[in-house]
This record gives C-alpha cells, sequence and structure tokens, in this order.
C-alpha cells in the first residue's frame, strides 16, 4: 500500500517511539516510574462529571446526538463569561468556537489562516505538534529560538524578522509545554504589535491558563484583539483530556471559519464533553477544586525540584511557575556518556524503568534536554524515580 508523502515525510517522533517500547515493558509486567505524560495527575473536577451523568440520565437522546458545528451555545456562553472573569477579554458567544481539543483548534485555525507554501512562525523547544501539523499542512516551519540562558523566552527579533518577511503567523504558548515559562508581557506585546504592522496573526495557545503556581495569565487577545486568536483547552483544567474538547476565540472572521471547517472535519466537537464542561465552568467548586489541584502539582513540583537538585546537580533544574513540566539541562552528564538525549531515555527506560521525554521531542533546540512531568506521580515516586537516574548516571561513570 502507498500511504500519501505528506503522511510519510512527517517521521515518527522520539515521544511516540518511547511510548511505544514503555508500552511493551509494562506488557511484559515491569513496574515503570514514568515522567512522561503531559496528562493531568488528578481525577477531573466532579462537578462536570455528575452533571454529565445528570443530563445522560435526563435526555439521553439530546446528549447523545449531533449539535452545531459552533458548539453548543451554553459553553460558548460559559467560556465567555470564564474568560472575561478570569482578565481575558470581553468575548460574546460568537466570538467563541468549540473544538475537540487544543490540538484541533490549532490544526483548524491554521487551517483557517494558511494555504500550503505558506511560512508560519515556531519557537522551540515548544511543543512538538506544532512542528508536525504546519508540515503535514504544507506549511514551512521558521524556527526561532527560545534559549534556556533567556529563560526559554521567545526571541522576539527572530519572530518579528519572519512576521515581517510574510509568514501568516506566530504559534505562542504561555505558559509553555515543555519548559513551564510564562512569557513576558512584554515580549508577548512587542510580537502582537508586529504581527499587527505586518498584517500577521498570533495563535496563543492557552492551554495551560489556569494551571499557574506564581502569578496569574495574561490574555493577550485583550489589548491584541483583532491579531491574536486564542486557543484553549480543557484538558489540563478540568482534567478530561481523554473527552477531547477545547475551544477558540478571536476575530470574527477567523472562528467563523473555524466553526465552519469544524462541520466540514468534524462535524461537531463531542456533545457529552460540552454538557461537562459547560456545567464545570460555571460552577463556583470549580474555583475551589483548581485550588486544590493546585497545592497538589506545587508540593510535587517542589519535591521533583529538590530531588533534581539534590540527585542530579549538574542538571540544569529550576522550579516553574506553571504548567506541569521542568525542562531539565542534561548536557553536563550526556556529555560524559557520550550519547545523546533520545538514547538516554530509551537507556534509563530500559536500564531502570524510569521515562522521562527526550527533548529533542520538542525540537532539535531541545537537545540535550529531558522533560519530566511531575503532576502524575506522587511525591514518594518522584523522588525514588529521580533517585534510580541518578543511580543509572553513577553506574555509567557520568555521575
Ligand atoms: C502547549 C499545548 N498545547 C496544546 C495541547 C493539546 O491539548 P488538547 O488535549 O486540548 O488537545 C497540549 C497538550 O499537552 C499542550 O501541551
Amino acid at each position: 500500500m502507498v500511504l500519501s508523502n505528506r503522511l510519510m515525510s512527517l517521521g515518527v517522533s522520539p515521544h511516540r517511539k518511547l511510548a511505544d517500547f514503555v508500552y511493551q515493558l509494562k506488557l511484559m509486567g515491569v513496574k515503570v516510574i514514568s515522567f512522561a505524560a503531559g496528562q493531568p495527575g488528578v481525577p477531573p473536577y466532579e462537578g462536570a462529571i455528575k452533571a454529565l451523568g445528570e443530563a445522560l440520565r435526563k435526555d439521553p437522546y439530546r446528549v447523545s446526538s449531533y449539535g452545531p458545528s459552533a458548539g453548543l451555545p451554553e459553553l460558548r456562553e460559559a467560556i465567555a463569561e470564564d474568560v472575561k472573569r478570569a482578565g481575558g477579554p470581553d468575548l460574546t458567544p460568537e466570538d467563541v468556537a468549540i473544538v475537540s481539543g487544543g490540538l484541533d483548534g490549532l490544526q483548524l485555525t491554521l487551517s483557517v489562516l494558511t494555504d500550503p507554501g505558506d511560512r508560519v512562525v515556531v519557537p522551540e523547544p515548544s511543543y512538538g505538534m506544532y512542528e508536525y501539523v504546519s508540515k503535514f499542512l504544507g506549511l514551512r516551519v521558521e524556527v526561532c529560538p527560545q534559549p534556556s540562558e533567556n529563560g526559554f523566552q521567545p526571541d522576539v527579533e527572530c519572530i518579528a524578522k519572519h512576521l515581517r518577511k510574510g509568514a501568516k503567523a506566530v504559534i505562542i504558548a504561555s505558559p509553555d509545554n515543555p519548559t513551564g515559562r510564562v512569557a513576558d508581557r512584554g515580549v508577548l506585546k512587542a510580537i502582537a504589535e508586529t504581527a499587527q504592522e505586518s498584517g500577521a496573526y498570533v495563535i496563543y495557545d492557552e492551554a495551560y491558563r489556569y494551571i499557574y503556581y506564581e502569578g496569574s495569565h495574561y490574555y493577550l487577545a485583550r489589548d491584541y484583539p483583532d491579531v491574536v486568536i486564542g486557543v484553549g483547552s480543557f484538558s489540563k483544567d478540568l482534567a478530561i483530556p481523554g473527552f477531547r474538547l477545547g475551544f477558540v476565540y478571536g476575530p470574527k472572521e477567523v472562528i467563523a471559519g473555524v466553526k465552519r471547517l469544524k462541520g466540514i472535519l468534524g462535524i461537531c466537537a463531542s456533545i457529552p464533553a460540552q454538557y461537562a464542561a459547560a456545567a464545570g465552568l460555571r460552577d463556583p467548586g470549580f474555583r475551589e477544586y483548581l485550588k486544590k489541584v493546585l497545592g497538589i502539582y506545587r508540593s510535587r513540583r517542589d519535591v521533583a525540584y529538590d530531588a533534581l537538585r539534590r540527585y542530579l546537580p549538574e542538571a540544569g533544574a529550576y522550579l516553574p511557575k506553571a504548567a506541569m513540566y521542568i525542562f531539565a539541562d542534561f548536557r553536563p552528564y550526556l556529555e560524559k556518556l557520550g550519547v545523546d538525549d533520545v538514547k538516554f531515555a530509551f537507556d534509563l527506560a530500559e536500564k531502570k524503568h524510569v521515562v522521562m521525554v527526550p527533548g529533542q521531542a520538542f525540537g532539535a533546540l531541545g537537545k540535550g534536554f529531558m522533560r519530566v512531568t511531575f503532576v502524575t506521580q506522587d511525591e514518594a515516586t518522584i523522588e525514588e524515580g529521580i533517585k534510580q537516574v541518578a543511580e543509572y548516571l553513577r553506574e555509567a561513570g557520568a555521575l
């Protein structure tokens, strides 16, 4: 069978290969400590699940039916209220499109804004799917650095240069995956201003807009509503990644395009998930839940940071202000081992059954780093996992 060049040219991410390898280990009954998943470490918000259960019991036909491509009006209304309450722009439900997760939102937004051959700017290291989706859509990806030496802040000059030279959009996440960095307001504003001058857009990935340990989220669209497209997710805050639900808001013509394309490519986002999210967002208990969850994550973050510093003193670990990850600089150890981050990740999984995602999964500029997800394990397991990494390095003569 001959598959499309479009698909085959994408290659397989080291993240995917590692996940398959770990799956095989688990099938063999091996107990694995995984710092790999981008998954919340707590059950979903109960209010959302209860509301879904009630809706299904009361009217299973309606909750299981097709719905509007734009999304359920009550969810669009709940998002508009929620974004405003959180300090974001004053949206109407019309300004919001419901999609099947943030990733779907990114794909649809890029599809609405670009044609094959267009250019899009992606700072790296960043969420690996930006590059995959862009390439799949036939776009040329202009990579700009967001280096660790600069606290992973995006290089404004580089982004501005590409936007001035005709790139259609830049994709920026804040808080970011894999680094957990929060973009400086000045940096975001400078990028939005250049986009405005150049007739380009900022695709602002806000998947972690509620996952902050210090400070709170800056809604760039509030100051630049004509050029910023916000892409949100319920995977992290309501902790329902498997429900596949997110949203996109922004300039009217862009959102109209997203709704239209959602209808063509997917009919509508999951209707049961939309009932759950609408009830969850409006429930005052959601804020209490978030507070509790952030407390749990903060404590796990502190333990992961502390363990990294104690057991692996040469790995550049830092305390992230947001999101679910530490992107630690393993170059000092990798140089001694004479391997790259991908080989190290596989060796570590095989020998010590500890899994971290190699930095190259987030672009070539992530080489030499390892992403440590700190939210999915309890404190004792985090400590044990990091200790095992140190043990591996010691046995290999690198520590
Ligand atoms: C920065 C970022 N954007 C988008 C997504 C996709 O989220 P969703 O589950 O809503 O598709 C993720 C998932 O990990 C992410 O880290």
